[in-house]
């Protein structure tokens, strides 16, 4: 069934949405993006995503500031429409359509930018299986050094999340400089002597607003936890290792390149994070 989306002030059914040829966000990937968790029509983390985008915004010097009210009530609306009860909300905002194409773009000016939303449906993560957990291969980090903004060029990670799915993989664990940075669309974490280790927040990786749940999370409940980067080899010794995103929540990792994590089944301190997270943030969705 076609879905309603958001297209600059208007709901439209998805068929008739159009963007110009020469919108930025197309010819240049000059665009941001949020993707927003949602669980029994309720919205998870809906101020972190927001936070980010106005950062990512900044950071890109995309003159537009968007409004905490009118972004709530545009994203209820199109759970509302598409009767979305479990999975997500997708936002784009790009530079807009400058008319033609050309490399320069005039900065804080004010073409109005093209602003764009859908749902997206998933199953509920309170009843996923998890008992195979992922398995990933690795590759080198061969993105852009700004990883800390949300930007839609996801060529690379699109290429390395399908060379994982043609060679029978779920993921890929980006390697930079002997370290792990993230996943294709997801932070990266080990357990190892039962403390959280994950890298810490820099450009190399997306400040994940799952991750800074997650972290505050595991530390009221005493946790111990170490945010600095770990190597494949670390990584591959680790009793448990997982991955966290708005889509994935708490993903348990079993393998990575073939060889087994701990048991080489979903790890019990992962299990117990990913619980902990739903509940936590279902309690707080909006
Ligand atoms: N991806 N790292 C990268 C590179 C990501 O693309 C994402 C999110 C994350 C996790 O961030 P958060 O916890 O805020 O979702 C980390 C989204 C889900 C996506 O691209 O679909």
């Amino acid at each position: 069934m076609s879905r309603t989306v958001y297209i600059n002030g208007s709901y439209l059914p998805e068929e008739d949405a159009k963007v110009s040829i020469f919108d930025r966000g197309f010819l240049m990937a000059d665009a941001i993006y949020e993707v927003t968790a949602v669980i029994d029509g309720k919205m998870i983390e809906f101020d972190g995503h927001l936070e980010r985008m106005r950062r990512s915004l900044r950071e890109l010097d995309i003159a537009y500031d968007p409004n905490k009210e009118e972004m709530l009530a545009i994203h209820r609306e199109l759970i509302a429409r598409n009767h979305l009860v479990h999975g997500g909300v997708y936002i784009q905002i790009t530079r807009g359509n400058p008319g033609d194409r050309d490399f320069l773009y005039a900065e804080g000016e004010s073409i109005p930018p093209t602003i764009v939303l859908f749902t997206q449906e998933r199953p509920d993560p309170r009843h996923s299986k998890l008992d195979k957990g992922w398995a990933v291969m690795t590759m080198e980090d061969l993105r852009w050094k700004r990883r800390d903004i949300k930007t839609v060029q996801l060529l690379y990670p699109s290429i390395a999340k399908t060379t994982a799915k043609r060679l029978g993989f779920d993921d890929t664990w980006m390697i930079e400089d002997g370290t792990i940075t993230e996943g294709t669309s997801n932070n990266a974490y080990i357990i190892k002597d039962g403390v959280i280790i994950t890298r810490h927040l820099s450009n190399d990786i997306l400040h994940g607003i799952t991750r800074a749940s997650l972290l505050k999370y595991a530390q009221s409940r005493q946790m111990k936890i170490e945010e600095r980067p770990f190597t494949l080899d670390e990584a591959l010794a680790a009793e448990e290792a997982f991955v966290t995103s708005a889509s994935t929540y708490v993903m348990p990792v079993v393998s990575i390149d073939g060889q087994d994590i701990g048991t080489g089944k979903p790890g019990e301190h992962t299990l117990a994070l990913r619980q902990m997270y739903i509940e936590e943030s279902v309690k707080v969705a909006i």
